[in-house]
């Protein structure tokens, strides 16, 4: 893809297709305006005939509009001036997309960044622009057989800037969205692949294949002796039932010369059945996004290496399936994790945090800045705060405030869920340290909790993508979430915002 600002008017604008808008009431944006100027009032009119929408997400194409030299223009409903929020403006843009959808246009000029959007910036916006086109050209099409229906072949974009020095922040803000939205891509296709092809070994190789064809990128693979021989017990114990060996990913970029590194740990189920504790059927399948958290610690190494940013950063992913068998791992089964400490396994459907402990205090070796963990963990997650914001939970208020602030920049929501003394007495057991589960309340602090028991000392955050990794549904599918969090995060740490 190509990117470029441009500082002209709306009307002079040449291409395929630029992106204008018009409010409730009447008002235009400052792209509609310019248009509405140039073409003695063809805007105004066409509004005033109901020609148009102001409704927020409703699209219209106009062609021939005299006075504007662009092809087509899309006119798109803002809604309530003083409404329009980062939300509003993405959601706008996506009905122009929509509008456009089957249409073989390459090139898109996008005015609506000209507009004044609370707590946002030409950076922004255009990081906004960028990434939401991505993320609606994206598809998964190459397992169907046959014609699919035609992707609009964007080749360019374009984003309005209203000065010489925005230009050079909007430029910035389509670099970082470039690499966040090649990261999304990789993450939402290796969730979107189906658990018989994205298995623990192809993980290995996807990473492996990233460390070869990016600078300052090493990829380690560790196998199941090698892995033993750590004492990840409660790691394997996951892998028993399952034919499949289960790999420990490390990878290591190195940018940031002596500085200590931010580790990204990431769970890698890829296919959770549930184990003995056997899932009911209904939507089952859904679990091959059960790695959506290895796959967006992965997508966020790769972010950083594309824009070789002067951090250290390593990831760790554990990864296996959880199913169940004659060698599966029993409830009432007792494992030995690295750490040390004992776990009763009384459900092997909260396999989850028995992968995750090992690889968090296999990330001690690395003298860790931060750690931050990226799991679909838990369904009481997705009960607590729906699809839309991931759980963050951490001893570290500080940690995790700065992870929502990132996650409210990057427009990739989080919302910070308690931990503490209460929920981590849930996890006592009669036989061993300490039980895989607590109640059935609380289920996704109780969760954090179990990983707080081998984060002590750390600089530590859990994040819980459960609702946000994927969608069910017609639109089923990976969402490439959190990779903009944690890519804004990374951003942050290495002072590379204007
Ligand atoms: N992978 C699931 C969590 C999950 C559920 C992710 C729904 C996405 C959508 C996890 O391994 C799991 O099964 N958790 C159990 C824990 C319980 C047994 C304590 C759960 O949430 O039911
Ligand atoms: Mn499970
Ligand atoms: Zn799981």
């Amino acid at each position: 893809m190509e990117y470029f600002t441009t500082t002209s008017g709306a009307a002079r604008q040449t291409g395929q297709c630029v992106i204008v808008g018009v409010y409730e009431n009447g008002k235009l944006s400052r792209g509609a305006e310019d248009m509405d100027v140039a073409s003695h009032g063809a805007i105004r009119k066409l509004l005033k005939q109901g020609d148009l929408c102001d409704q927020l997400g409703s699209s219209r194409v106009l062609r021939n509009i005299e006075g504007v030299r662009a092809q087509r223009i899309v006119v798109v409903g803002l809604g309530d001036a003083n409404e329009l929020g980062v939300s509003q403006f993405r959601y706008a843009l996506r009905s122009a997309l929509d509008s456009l959808a089957g249409s073989k246009i390459k090139d898109i000029v996008n005015f609506l960044t000209l507009e004044d959007i609370e707590g946002s910036s030409a950076y922004y916006l255009a990081r906004y622009t960028v990434e939401t086109i991505h993320g609606k050209l994206y598809s998964f099409n190459n397992l169907k057989t046959g014609k699919t229906v035609g992707d609009i072949p964007v080749k360019k974009i374009g984003i309005a800037v209203a000065s010489r020095s925005d230009a050079t922040k909007a430029k910035l803000g389509a670099t970082h969205a470039d690499a966040i939205s090649q990261g999304m891509k990789l993450a939402r296709d290796l969730g979107n692949l189906p658990p018989n092809v994205c298995t623990p070994t192809y993980l290995a190789k996807t990473a492996q294949k990233l460390a070869n064809s990016h600078g300052g990128l090493q990829t380690k693979i560790l196998n199941e002796p090698e892995i033993r021989k750590l004492g990840m017990h409660s790691f394997l114990s996951v892998s028993n039932g399952s034919a499949e060996p289960a790999k420990l990913i490390v990878m290591q970029y190195k940018g940031g010369g002596k500085d200590k590194p931010v580790v990204l740990v990431g769970k890698g189920i890829t296919f959770d059945s549930g184990g003995i504790s056997l899932k009911p059927p209904p939507a089952m399948d859904e679990m091959k996004f059960d790695m959506c958290g290895a796959a967006s610690v992965i997508a966020a190494i790769a972010t950083v290496a594309i824009l070789k940013l002067p951090i250290n950063v390593n990831v760790v992913v554990p990864t296996c399936e959880n199913l169940p068998g004659g060698t599966a791992t029993r409830p009432g089964d007792i494992v030995e994790s690295m750490s040390g400490q004992t776990i009763e396994i009384l459900n092997t459907d909260a396999e989850g945090r028995l992968i995750l402990c090992d690889a968090l205090t296999y990330s001690r070796r690395f003298k860790p800045h931060t750690v931050i963990d990226v799991a679909t963990l838990t369904g009481a997650c997705v009960i607590a705060l729906g699809h839309y914001r991931t759980a963050v939970m951490s001893p570290s208020d500080d940690l995790a405030a700065k992870i929502t602030g990132a996650g409210i920049a990057a427009d990739d929501r989080c919302w910070q869920m308690p931990m503490g003394p209460e929920y981590e007495r849930l996890l006592r057991s009669n036989f061993a340290d300490m039980a895989n589960v607590g109640t059935r309340e609380g289920g996704a602090i109780t969760a954090a909790c179990f990983l707080g028991k081998f984060t002590k000392g750390l600089n530590w955050a859990h994040l819980d993508i459960a609702g946000t990794a994927s969608r069910s549904g017609v639109r089923k599918g990976a969402t490439g979430r959190p990779v903009p969090v944690l890519s804004e995060f990374l951003l942050r740490h290495a002072g590379a915002l204007p």
